[in-house]
């Protein structure tokens, strides 16, 4: 089903409830992908609100999504986090995973960072890793799944957003400036978003390097696609959580739970850094 089986008061009424909870009125938002909720530590002064107490708002099942949005402030700028995301593997609709993204633009939300889990493709990554996405490729949405299908909403944009500029040069130059001054290591590249939940055969990772995907993962692409149609601006991060098996031979074999350890242990630190550098001068 499209983002359309929601109507403009459906996001409202969203948003007016997590506007009643919250002390801050962001205009920054924080989107944590698979085993990166830590993240929410380095926020000071905030509000939790669970996604099951938000009309609307639909939870994940899946071990490293916490299911909450948390309201603070990182160096001392309002911030919306939602530490978790729901995916279309688990079965919601395209409309419910980018749900939250109407509900963020009602609440004021002018730049969303989006960051999720991914897998490397490219030879040169290692787990551990942080991707600045500099571009992606929706399979998804090349296959007919585009939380944009059904009539379109005129209140949120127009029909054919444009995704050469998904994710904002400026924005994108900023971060690098902040990674270089802060010794950080930033690699720079193409996600792939996929359905899932299977991880991918050897045959598909060659494929999609072949097709110029860097990083590969079950999510990001429909919140971005969303997110642009409503003309926020986007700045993306894959947390390069393992990579990529592409010898059908091999013994090893990709987990969820090395996906969790890598984000909370290897890319957290990291990210808190980058981020707080960026925000701070957004
Ligand atoms: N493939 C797809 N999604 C992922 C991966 C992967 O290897 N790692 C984390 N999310």
């Amino acid at each position: 089903m499209p983002a359309s089986e929601f109507s403009v008061n459906n996001y409202r009424e969203a948003a007016q409830f997590i506007r009643g909870r919250a002390r801050h009125q962001p205009e920054i938002a924080v989107i944590l992908g698979s085993g990166l909720g830590d993240f929410v530590n380095a926020l000071e002064d905030f509000t939790i609100i669970p996604f099951k107490e938000v009309p609307g708002y639909v939870h994940s099942q899946v071990i490293g999504h916490s299911n909450r949005l948390v309201i603070g402030t990182l160096e001392g700028k309002p911030l919306l986090v939602q530490q978790g995301r729901v995916h279309f593997y688990e079965g919601w609709t395209m409309g419910q995973v980018a749900f939250p993204i109407r509900v963020m633009h009602e609440l004021g939300v002018k730049t969303l960072v989006i960051t999720n889990a991914a897998g490397g493709l490219n030879k040169g990554y290692e787990a551990g890793d942080l991707m600045l996405i500099h571009d992606h490729i929706n399979l998804l949405g090349m296959t007919g799944q585009n939380p944009l299908m059904g009539p379109n909403e005129d209140h949120y944009g127009e029909r054919f957003p444009a995704m050469n500029t998904a994710y904002d040069r400026e924005l994108r130059a900023l971060t690098r400036k902040v990674a270089a001054e802060r010794g950080l290591t930033l690699r720079e590249g193409v996600y792939v978003g996929l359905s899932g939940p299977a991880f991918e055969t050897p045959a598909e990772i060659k494929m999609l390097r072949i097709m110029g995907a860097d990083a590969v993962g079950m999510s990001t692409v429909n919140e971005v696609v969303v997110a642009r149609h409503c003309g926020m601006r986007v700045l993306g991060f894959s947390g390069i959580s393992n990579i990529c098996i592409d010898d059908p031979d091999a013994d090893l074999e990709a987990t969820h739970q090395e996906v969790l350890d890598v984000g909370t242990q290897k890319i957290v630190p990291g990210l808190i850094s980058l981020l707080r550098g960026v925000i701070a001068v957004l």
